[in-house]
């Protein structure tokens, strides 16, 4: 059994609205797990829902439903959700299901036998908002604290903790001695000066059942349900345990007879946003290690958008809607513009007159331009038959798909696309510098037109190979209209000389009409 490549993102709140950021991350995952299909490897792609916690038990109770309920519902518009931005993930797991929880329980009976668990009185500020309990940083200097953390009141409580001391040591060895483990850089920096400067408080893993009871009960203290942190972490590895992975301790594992045997665990990428690098940099590791389980090998940390240069809040109504701008401009474009706008690492700004410039320069002047009039020239001049054979553009065009490839193997998103749209760019200037329109008016230059024609439908089979991960939607347009069937979905094919002569081309259609600006 060969391992998948296994890719994860982060599990979303079931009860937020999806917003730009939740796509933003899932598309990242999608594009990665596109490419690496592409490239000829079995990828399993996750993504899912974080169901259980306080917030979920309070807005189902307000809208007089059970919690499975509210959740199922809201599953529903999450999955439909997933759809619409053409996610090709393997599984969609919720933290509800009976495969989840039987792993999260496993899990916790193995750690709790294993002496990692001790029982204590705390007594503190908590934020039922946060569902933490708050600790002295969080005071404003006037003893108060924050709005954010909602209503804040005084508790007493008696808890599971998970003793964390004993793996600071391993763990900043672990993660200095790994420099791919965090990436980028300065998020492991970021983890590293945490571990170095701080002493680890051990954590909390259990709620009462009496303030909380939307939640997986503890197997060993029905008294109390899981802390959500450590219930949503386990979905990354319940899955595959689920099917019986190799890569999974066997006592996590569901064992029996589970036909669609996978190797997945451990996990190749979790694509996580910087707000949740704790839990992934420093729990999640601190887990798996005492469950006995490898650590996965990459936590790929993206940054944060804002909208208008201000943090996006329903309440404001500074928010971008995800599904409204796919309404209007279409899927390949919104997967465009977050991918090429926001490199990943940095926080980035979305401004509607940067989507709709990008749209008309790179969409649809540079690549959807491109391809209409090298097709429609095709067409026109040569009843839609490829001409013979020329290589005029293949050196520049062989260079950016190797490059462009060893970017995508390293998750170098932005960058590809800058170096895919430096091939559509050449090719437009191509356009310009021969004037097909010209040769084509000069029975003399028929040879001449020949190899214009020919080199410009190569260079828009093999940018739709490129192009594929990103706009699946376009990059098959772009395959069928050269007349060829099936998606452009093999990078083996990316080869010059691809497109045989004689081949019929299909109806030249514009990719990306223009709009106002
Ligand atoms: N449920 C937890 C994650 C558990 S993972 C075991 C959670 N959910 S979330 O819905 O709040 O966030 C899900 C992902 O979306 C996180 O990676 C988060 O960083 C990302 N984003 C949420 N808002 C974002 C932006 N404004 N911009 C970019 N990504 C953001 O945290």
């Amino acid at each position: 059994m060969n391992k998948r490549f296994y890719l994860t993102t982060a599990i979303d709140y079931v009860n937020g609205q999806p917003h730009l950021g939740h796509a933003y991350e899932k598309i990242i995952g999608d594009v990665i797990a596109r490419f690496r299909r592409s490239e000829g490897q079995e990828v399993y792609y996750l993504t899912g829902l974080d169901e259980h916690g306080q917030k979920v038990q309070q807005a189902a109770l307000a809208e007089g439903k059970t919690p499975q309920d509210y959740c199922d519902n809201l599953a529903a518009a999450w999955q439909a959700f997933a759809q619409k931005l053409e996610l090709t993930n393997d599984e969609f797991v919720r933290t509800t299901q009976s495969r989840h929880r039987r792993v999260v329980q496993a899990a916790l009976s193995r750690l709790h036998a294993e002496g990692h668990f001790y029982q204590e009185k705390y007594e503190g500020f908590y934020s039922a908002k946060e569902e933490t309990f708050l600790t002295e940083k969080d005071r404003r200097p006037d003893g108060t604290f924050d709005p954010a953390f909602g209503e804040v009141s005084r508790l007493q409580e008696e808890n599971y903790y998970f003793r964390l001391k004993d793996h600071q040591q391993w763990l900043i060895d672990y993660i200095e001695a790994h420099p791919e483990f965090v990436v980028p850089e300065y998020r492991k920096n970021e983890v590293l000066g945490f571990l170095k400067n701080n002493v680890l408080e051990d954590l909390c893993i259990s709620r009462p059942a009496t303030r909380l009871n939307w939640g997986i009960p503890l197997p060993f203290d029905p008294n109390y349900v899981t802390y959500v942190w450590f219930d949503a972490l386990t979905n990354y590895i319940s899955v595959p345990a689920a099917q019986n992975d190799p890569g999974v301790p066997g006592y996590l594992s569901a064992g029996g007879e589970v036909p669609t045997g996978l190797a997945l665990w451990p996990a190749d990428i979790h694509i996580i946003g910087k707000d949740i690098l704790k839990f992934h940099s420093v729990y999640w590791p601190i887990m798996l290690k005492a469950m006995g389980a490898p650590l996965p090998r990459q936590l790929l940390v993206h940054g944060w958008w804002q909208k208008d240069d201000q943090k996006m809040s329903k309440s404001t109504g500074n928010v971008v809607d995800p599904m409204a701008v796919i309404a209007e401009w279409g899927v390949d474009a919104f997967r465009f513009y977050v991918v090429r706008e926001l490199d990943i690492g940095p926080d980035g700004n979305w401004t509607d007159a940067g989507f709709k410039a990008r749209y008309n320069a790179e969409l649809a002047n540079g690549l959807g331009n491109l391809v209409n009039r090298s097709l429609s020239m095709l067409k026109r001049y040569r009843q839609g038959l490829v001409p013979q054979r020329s290589d005029e553009l293949r050196a520049e065009a062989e260079r950016i798909v190797a490059e462009t490839r060893e970017l995508l193997e390293r998750n170098r998103l932005q960058s590809a696309l800058i170096i895919i749209w430096s091939l559509i760019t050449k090719a437009n200037q191509y356009v310009d510098h021969t004037a097909p329109f010209k040769l084509a008016k000069d029975p003399a230059q028929a040879a001449r037109l020949d190899e214009v024609l020919y080199n410009l439908a190569e260079t828009c089979r093999l940018l739709a190979i490129m192009l594929w991960p990103f706009l699946p939607g376009t990059a098959t347009r772009i395959h069928q209209q050269l007349g060829l069937s099936g998606e452009p979905n093999s990078w083996a094919a990316a080869t010059w000389g691809g497109l045989p002569p004689g081949q019929a081309i299909g109806t030249p259609a514009p990719l990306f009409p223009r709009k106002e600006a």
